[in-house]
């Protein structure tokens, strides 16, 4: 049993609290590799943003778990060599399936696991959700939970339409289960490609304009239980420029679109607490990997792409704290 307080790192309980209160939001950024986790410290060492570094099962599996969780050690270890006094990271798991991973989690020093029992029936979500909050709260490890379906790929279940959050369901669901954090589903959802043409409209230019958020579900779920800690997953902005420099250097993405930042925004200021982005990450190095490979043939040092990939993540991160999350300068 290793405590994630002996790895430096904390839980998201305070985070959250003063999150809710000031009106920002903590990012959440996936890592699977060094680059990464490197990048998410930088940027958040540079602007002081608390952070929340997410492992996903997937992650798990392509990168060992001990693995990331000595790197999240060594996260704490190198925000302070880069000057942050008293870096505030969390990890994270995201999407947990079962009980077994989230104890496996809080057994190695995770601070935080999401339990996602969503695609389960409202019952067998509390029960569920509520046996491994009974657990991790023994080790002061938090717990988010989910209610409603996000479209799109989850948990390997592929949901074709949103089943959106109800909102009378939310005061029940956090009384019996005992989580720290609701995720919900107000229209975001996973990966590049978050809405079809067909419903999205089109601006002048011709370029696809999605839906907007259900701000009016969010608002509803703020009044049941208000200020309590809310989750946006699936809030990736899918940045066109990353998308064209892909589609101009060989690859093929097609009707790629994400959540307009001034909605992500907006979500910020009110109980939305903590953002998960994942594929704007993917987006920024990829773009900048296969630039690279155009570019320069005759290269094979993988410090030559990877370098560049990293230094293009940190800037994402760092603008996604600085203009969009608002978390800059709150740890
Ligand atoms: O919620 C999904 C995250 O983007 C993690 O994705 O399962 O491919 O690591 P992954
Ligand atoms: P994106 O795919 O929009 O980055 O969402 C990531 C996420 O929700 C991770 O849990
Ligand atoms: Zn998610």
């Amino acid at each position: 049993m290793v405590s994630y307080k002996e790895l430096g790192l904390v839980n998201t309980k305070e985070m959250f609290k003063a999150a809710v209160e000031g009106g920002y939001a903590i990012p959440a950024f996936n890592f699977n590799n060094m680059e990464q986790m490197q990048a998410i410290i930088q940027a958040c060492a540079e602007t002081k943003s608390p952070v929340i570094l997410q492992v996903s099962s997937g992650a798990r599996k392509y990168a060992n778990q001990t693995l990331l969780r000595y790197m999240a050690q060594g996260a704490v270890e190198y925000a302070k060599e880069l000057g942050w006094d008293k870096p505030q990271i969390c990890l994270h798991l995201d999407h947990g399936d079962t009980f077994e991973l989230c104890k496996s989690c809080v057994d190695m020093g995770f601070s935080s696991v999401m339990i996602d029992g969503s695609h389960h029936s409202y019952e067998e979500n509390i029960e569920l959700t509520k046996k491994v909050v009974e657990y991790a709260h023994q080790y002061g490890v938090t717990v988010e939970g989910e209610l409603g379906v996000l479209a799109g790929i989850e948990d390997d279940v592929v949901a074709e339409h949103h089943t959106y959050t109800r909102p009378e369901e939310v005061v029940d669901f956090v009384k019996r289960t005992g989580v720290d954090s609701l995720a919900i589903s107000i229209g975001t959802s996973h990966g590049a490609n978050k809405f079809t043409p067909a419903q999205c409209t089109r601006d002048a230019n011709g370029h696809l304009v999605p839906p907007p958020l259900r701000f009016d579900i969010l608002h509803e779920i703020e009044k049941q239980i208000p200020g309590f800690p809310i989750v946006l997953h699936g809030s990736s902005s899918v940045p066109q420029e990353y998308v064209e420099t892909i589609n101009t250097h060989g690859g093929k993405l097609k009707d790629a679109i994400g959540i307009p930042e001034e909605q992500l925004r907006e979500a910020a200021k009110s109980a939305v607490c903590k953002i998960n982005i994942d594929s704007d990450g993917r987006l920024a190095m990829t773009a900048t990997v296969r630039k690279f490979m155009v570019d320069n043939p005759d290269k094979f040092d993988p410090r030559q792409y990877l370098g560049p990939a990293r230094e293009e993540l940190k800037k994402l991160y760092m603008h996604k704290v600085n203009n969009v999350l608002g978390s800059a300068g709150k740890a």
